[in-house]
């Protein structure tokens, strides 16, 4: 009997955080397909550094994912694929419900018809909405306040009742605000529009922006600006391997945060990325914007208990170092 590994499909595995995770996958024996249409993914990276099959398409085309699970033995399916930018998501919302609904409902019945029962799904804290009790747990009511969160939340609904009709099981991760690189400095962050702040502070580092915007300062939190909860690129990859894992022992779907459980405030994210980099960056100060809630925190106990997920990088620190690794090799 063979002891080799099953093979992956990851959409969107030439993303940033589709990356890391193929690059988890590969770490720990796995064969992996990646497909992705580049619209947003490093062709170079997957090359240089992944080194494994891409296929240059779209979760859209059906005859393409038809063609995919004919050719490759795939035993799940890790699905990234998606448009993440909120702001576009309310200027162009049918741009948002076409790839991030329609595309995964067209992956998902691809993989009921080639009897692929297993995918790990990239949802996120969006679907939540404006919560009052931090730090948010998974029962948390989810009431998404832009498109972006909503497509979130229809495909964990679809999940559900796909799980129901054909036992297609799922787990999903809501995602609080992944950050940093693979420590190896060959693997990063490289979004263009760049709209995180961890990039955007480091870009400012570098000289490639002016300045870093500091939007609102009177917020009820200790030093008056955003607090939001940053999750190493890395330990969200290493979920991912176990939550994959998790569906390959049993037979049922669930659904897991993945935080740091721990706050940072912008004004301490700025402070680090100052000492770490020995930069001194150039900070304006500048109105709220709207629906920008004052403190999102996760809880992620779940995963902890059930995955056994046990996050290697909680520091600010190693995230912000990680990040400014890979920004200056690839700003070089
Ligand atoms: N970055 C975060 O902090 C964060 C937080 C919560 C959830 N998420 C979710 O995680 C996933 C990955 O996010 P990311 O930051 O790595 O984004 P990313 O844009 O770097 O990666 C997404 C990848 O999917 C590809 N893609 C998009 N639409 C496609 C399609 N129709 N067919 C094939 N490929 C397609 C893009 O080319 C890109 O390579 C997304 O689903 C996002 O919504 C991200």
């Amino acid at each position: 009997m063979s002891s080799a590994k099953p093979t992956i499909l990851v959409t969107g595995g030439a993303g940033y955080i589709g990356s890391h995770a193929v690059l988890a996958l590969k770490r720990a024996g796995y064969d992996v397909v990646i497909l992705d249409n580049l619209v947003y993914g490093h062709q170079d990276l997957v090359e240089k550094v992944l080194q494994v099959e891409l296929v240059v398409g779209d979760i859209t085309d059906r005859n393409l994912l038809d063609k995919v699970f004919k050719i490759h033995k795939i035993a799940a399916v890790m699905h990234f694929a998606a448009y993440a930018y909120v702001g576009e998501s309310i200027q162009n919302p049918g741009k948002y419900y076409s790839n991030n609904v329609v595309g995964t409902l067209t992956l998902l019945q691809a993989m009921v018809a080639a009897s692929i029962k297993k995918i790990v799904f990239s949802s996120t804290c969006a679907t939540y909405g404006l919560v009052e009790t931090i730090p948010i747990r998974e029962e948390e009511p989810q009431n998404p306040i832009n498109p972006y969160g909503a497509t979130k939340l229809m495909v964990e609904q679809i999940l559900s009742d796909f799980d129901k009709a054909h036992q297609l099981r799922s787990v999903c991760f809501r995602y609080f605000n992944a950050a940093g690189a693979d420590p190896s400095g060959l693997l990063g962050e490289d979004h263009t529009p760049e709209t995180h702040l961890i990039p955007l502070i480091l870009l400012t580092a570098l000289g490639k922006r002016e300045a870093i915007s500091m939007f609102g300062t009177n917020y009820p939190t200790p030093d008056g600006t955003c607090i939001r909860d940053y999750i190493h690129v890395n330990d969200l990859a290493t979920a991912h391997v176990l939550g994959l894992e998790y569906l390959l022992k049993n037979d049922n779907s669930d659904v897991f945060n993945l935080g740091s459980s721990n706050g940072f405030s912008v004004k301490e994210v700025i402070e680090t990325a100052k000492a770490v980099t020995h930069k001194d960056i150039k900070v304006v100060e500048c109105d709220r914007r709207p629906g920008d809630p004052p403190c999102l925190v996760g809880s992620s106990e779940k995963a902890r208990n059930i995955l056994g997920w046990n996050p290697q990088y909680p520091s600010l620190e190693d995230i912000i170092s990680h990040a400014w690794q890979w920004h200056r090799q690839r700003h070089k």
